[in-house]
C-alpha cells in the first residue's frame, strides 16, 4: 500500500501557511457532502484540520474516498488555504487544505460509539473499547498534559539534586495499611510476594543507605474499596530526604507544585500555602481534606444542644459526645423529600438521623422544634447565625464521626446548591498537619497507626506514647487540593527503640515486629540519618490538573469501581496446570 508520509500535524497549520504544499495522515472525524464538495475533517492528537475534497473538478477523487466515512485512516496532499467560512472555535479554523490527492491507508469498520468528546455513551462500553474512547480529543488532551508532568516532575528533582532509584515490585508482605496484592512464588511454593502498596520502606532505607535525596516516579498496589479518586494500581512520585526537618518537605512541595500549575496552566499558586492542623480541619469542615474554595463552615453547639431539652442531642452530650451542625444558607427552601434524601446521605456516613430546623418567614420549623424551649431555640440560631430561608442541619455523636457527618452533608450541600459549579476552574492548595499518630480500630481493638507505622510523633508528645497515645499527634503532612488528597508524608522514626515503641503500641509481640519488619529494625542500628519525604498521587495531580474529577480520566487503561479491566477481561481464570504449577489449589471456582 502506497502512501505519503505527513509533512504537519492536523494541529499545524494556520493562516501563514496558506499557498504551501502540505500533507497530513491522519482520522476521519466527520465527512460532510455537499454534491461536487466534500468535506473531510482529518483528526490526530494535535488537532482536526479541514480538508476539501472538490469533486466537481477532480471527478477521479471522488471514486477514490466514496467508502471514506469516520475513524479510516487517511493521507491526504493537497494546497493549504484561507477558508471562506472560517471556525473560530478551533485553532486551525481559518484554514483549509484543498485535497490534490488522497488515499486510504485504512478501513475502519463503524465504530460502538461516536469519537466526540461529549458523548453520552456509558463508560462500560468506553472502557470496553478503551483505545477508541482514548481518540476523542479530551483524553488526548489529558494525556498530553499527563506527559508534560511527567517531564516537569524529573527536571525538577534533578535540579533539586534528587536521585531517581527503582524500589522492587515483588516485595514482602506486611499488614498495615491496605490489603496487598499477593503473588504466588513458584519455586518457593506456598509462599508469596507482594505487590507494593508505596516503596515507604524501601526509600527509608535508601536513607539509611546514604543516598541522601532519592525520588521514584512509581506504580502502587492496593487492593481497597475503588472510589471515583482511587484505582487498584496508581502512580506516586514518592520522595524522601535526609537531614531535614518537615518545613523542608513543605517547602520543596509548594516549589513542585508552584512550578507545576505555572508551566502547565500559567496558574500562580500563591505560597507559602495556608496550614490548618488537622482538629481545626475537623469541627471547621469536617474533613481531613477540605475543599476551601467554598465556606459553609461547620458550628460546633455542643453546649447549647447539651441543655436544650432535646434528648438525643442531650444523651449524646452526657455521655461524652458532640453536636456538630451546618448552616445550609439558602436551603430554607429544601422540600422534605430533599431533606430526606440529605439523611440518606448522612446515613452513608454512619448518621442515625439528621434532626434539622428551617427558618422561613421568621418561623422556625423542624423535625424536633417542639422540644425546644424559645430560650434555646433562638440561641441555637444565634450560634449558627441562622437567617431567613436558612436550614440547620446537626450531627450527634462521637467527635470524629459527627464531624465527618456535617462535612459529608457541607459537600453535598455545596454540590446540590450549585456551589461546586461556581468554583469550578478555581484552586485551593493547603497544607493538613499536626494528625493524630494512632486510632484505635474497633474491629481489631488495637491501636493502628493513622498514616503508617514508621511516622514519628511530635515531639512534644512523645511522652503521650505512653501515658495517653488517643492524644499523640504526628510529624506529618498532607497536602491538598480541592478537597482532595493530593500528597501525604512525614517524618520518620529513626531509632531502633522509638520504632520498637511503635511495634508495641501497635501491639505486635516483639517476635512478630522482628519477622514483619526485622530487616528496618536491623536498619535503624546501624546510623540511620534523620528523614522523612512524602508521596504525591500522581494520578490525582494530573486529574485536578485536567479539571476532572475522574480518575480514569488520566489512566490510560484503567479498571473499573469493581476492579475490572473490561477491555482485555482482567481478572481472568487461569489454567488448572499453571495453579499446579504455583501449588495453589482453587476452594471455591
Ligand atoms: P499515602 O498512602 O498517603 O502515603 O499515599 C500518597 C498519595 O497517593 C495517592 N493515593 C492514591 N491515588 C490513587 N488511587 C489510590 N488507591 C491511592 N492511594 C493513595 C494520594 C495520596 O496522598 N508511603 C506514604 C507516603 C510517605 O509517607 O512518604 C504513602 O504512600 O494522593
Amino acid at each position: 500500500m502506497r502512501f505519503e508520509q505527513r509533512t504537519v500535524t492536523c494541529g499545524f497549520l494556520r493562516p501563514e501557511h496558506a499557498g504551501q504544499q502540505v500533507v497530513l495522515n491522519g482520522w476521519v472525524n466527520a465527512r460532510r457532502d455537499y454534491g461536487g464538495i466534500i468535506f473531510i475533517d482529518l483528526r490526530d492528537r494535535e488537532g482536526v484540520t479541514q480538508v476539501v475534497i472538490d469533486t466537481s473538478h477532480r471527478p477521479e477523487l471522488d471514486e477514490q474516498i466514496r467508502d471514506v466515512r469516520s475513524e479510516y485512516v487517511l493521507w491526504v496532499k493537497g494546497a493549504v488555504r484561507l477558508r471562506e467560512n472560517p471556525n473560530p472555535k478551533i485553532p486551525t479554523g481559518l484554514i483549509e487544505v484543498l485535497a490534490d490527492e488522497i488515499g486510504i491507508i485504512n478501513a475502519a469498520d463503524v465504530t460502538p460509539f461516536e469519537i466526540v468528546d461529549d458523548l453520552g455513551t456509558n463508560e462500560e462500553l468506553r472502557l470496553t473499547y478503551r483505545y477508541l474512547d482514548l481518540r476523542r480529543p479530551v483524553l488526548q488532551r489529558n494525556f498530553l498534559i499527563r506527559n508534560k508532568l511527567y517531564q516537569i516532575t524529573h527536571r525538577f528533582f534533578e535540579e533539586e539534586g534528587f536521585v531517581e532509584i527503582e524500589t522492587p515490585v515483588l516485595t514482602k508482605s506486611t499488614p498495615e495499611g491496605a490489603r496487598d496484592f499477593l503473588v504466588p512464588s513458584r519455586i518457593n511454593k506456598g509462599r508469596f510476594y507482594a505487590l507494593p502498596q508505596s516503596p515507604q520502606l524501601f526509600k527509608q532505607l535508601l536513607m539509611v543507605s546514604g543516598f541522601d535525596k532519592y525520588m521514584q516516579i512509581v506504580k502502587c498496589f492496593r487492593d481497597e474499596d475503588l472510589r471515583a479518586d482511587r484505582q487498584p494500581e496508581f502512580t506516586q512520585i514518592d520522595v524522601e530526604m535526609s537531614f531535614i526537618t518537615q518545613e523542608d518537605i513543605i517547602a520543596l512541595t509548594e516549589r513542585f507544585v508552584l512550578q507545576a500549575w505555572k508551566e502547565i496552566l500559567n496558574y500562580e499558586v500563591s505560597t507559602p500555602l495556608l496550614r490548618m492542623p488537622f482538629k481545626t480541619a475537623m469541627e471547621r469542615y469536617g474533613s481531613d481534606k477540605p475543599d476551601l474554595r467554598y465556606g459553609l463552615e461547620l458550628t460546633n453547639v455542643t453546649i447549647t444542644a447539651g441543655v436544650c431539652g432535646f434528648s438525643i442531642f442531650s444523651d449524646a452530650v452526657a455521655s461524652g459526645n458532640v453536636v456538630m451542625a451546618l448552616n445550609a444558607k439558602g436551603c430554607g427552601s429544601f422540600s422534605r423529600k430533599q431533606i430526606d434524601e440529605l439523611g440518606e446521605h448522612a446515613k452513608k456516613y454512619g448518621a442515625k438521623g439528621l434532626p434539622w430546623l428551617k427558618v422561613s418567614g421568621g418561623e422556625v420549623t423542624g423535625s424536633f422544634v417542639k422540644f425546644l424551649s424559645d430560650e434555646h431555640r433562638d440561641l441555637l440560631l444565634q450560634e449558627l447565625k441562622a437567617e431567613d430561608g436558612d436550614l440547620l442541619l446537626f450531627s450527634p455523636g462521637e467527635w470524629e464521626r459527627a464531624c465527618i457527618i456535617s462535612g459529608a452533608l457541607r459537600t453535598e450541600v455545596a454540590r446540590r446548591t450549585g456551589i461546586l459549579d461556581g468554583v469550578a476552574g478555581t484552586y485551593s492548595f493547603h497544607w493538613i498537619t499536626e494528625f493524630p499518630l494512632l486510632e484505635h480500630s474497633e474491629e481489631e481493638n488495637r491501636w493502628i497507626a493513622r498514616h503508617h507505622p514508621f511516622t514519628a510523633p511530635m515531639d512534644a508528645d512523645v511522652s503521650l506514647l505512653s501515658s495517653d497515645p488517643t492524644h499523640a499527634r504526628a510529624i506529618a503532612h498532607d497536602l491538598v487540593i480541592n478537597g482532595y488528597e493530593a500528597a501525604g508524608g512525614s517524618i520518620r522514626i529513626h531509632t531502633n527503640d522509638v520504632q520498637q515503641t511503635m511495634f508495641d503500641l501497635l501491639g505486635f509481640t516483639r517476635e512478630d515486629a522482628d519477622a514483619k519488619f526485622g530487616f528496618l529494625l536491623n536498619a535503624l542500628r546501624f546510623g540511620a540519618p534523620p528523614h522523612g519525604g512524602i508521596a504525591f498521587g500522581f494520578d490525582r495531580l494530573v486529574m485536578l490538573l485536567c479539571q476532572t474529577d475522574n480518575i480514569r480520566d488520566v489512566i490510560a487503561f484503567p479498571k473499573t469501581t469493581s476492579g475490572l479491566s473490561l477491555m482485555d477481561g482482567c481478572p481472568s481464570d487461569v489454567d488448572t496446570k499453571q495453579l499446579g504449577d504455583l501449588g495453589i489449589a482453587l476452594t471455591r471456582q
